[in-house]
């Protein structure tokens, strides 16, 4: 898999794509994105780091995101539809980790198990009950 930072507005419209198409599974922030919300969104956001994620051939399953929220970095990813249950989501989770820097944190909603999944084990610890979601920091890089 490579990883390519967003940076064309077409880049900017696939990520819109696929963020919609995975947006059930958030723990904030499902409703739908439109074009306009995106481009505003694009041209404000700060501390927002985020990459396409592609298989050899360049078709993209994916995006993962690193953004700084409440003096932490959030970490966040949507595999598309088709391409989940491959083992995706956890690996784009894990290069969130090594492209950060300093200590990434991670939240699913308890019943999201693909986002529970993706929190694996070997890198991230469970660290905080909300009720709704579980809230994981990274342990190792
Ligand atoms: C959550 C999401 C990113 C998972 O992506 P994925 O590529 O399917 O995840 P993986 O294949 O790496 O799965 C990792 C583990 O998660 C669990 N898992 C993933 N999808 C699951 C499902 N539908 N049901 C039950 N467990 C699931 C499994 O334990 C899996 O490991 P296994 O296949 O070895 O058993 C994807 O489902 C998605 O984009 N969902 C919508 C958006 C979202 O919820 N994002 C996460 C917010 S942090």
């Amino acid at each position: 898999m490579t990883a390519a930072p967003v940076e064309t507005p077409k880049q900017v419209e696939r990520l819109r794509r696929i963020r919609n198409a995975c947006r059930f599974g958030y723990a904030h922030d499902t409703d739908v994105i439109t074009k306009p919300d995106q481009a505003h969104w694009w041209t404000t956001k700060q501390g927002v780091s985020v990459w396409l994620y592609a298989v050899a051939g360049g078709e993209v399953v994916g995006f993962g995101m690193l953004s700084e929220r409440a003096g932490r970095t959030w970490s966040s990813t949507g595999v598309l539809p088709r391409f989940q249950r491959l083992g995706f989501g956890r690996c784009i989770m894990r290069d969130l980790i090594l492209k950060a820097h300093g200590q990434v944190w991670g939240e699913a909603r308890h019943d999201n198990p693909g986002a529970m999944g993706i929190h694996d084990r070997r890198w991230w610890e469970p660290v905080q009950e909300t009720g709704e979601t579980m809230i994981f920091k990274a342990v190792a890089a």
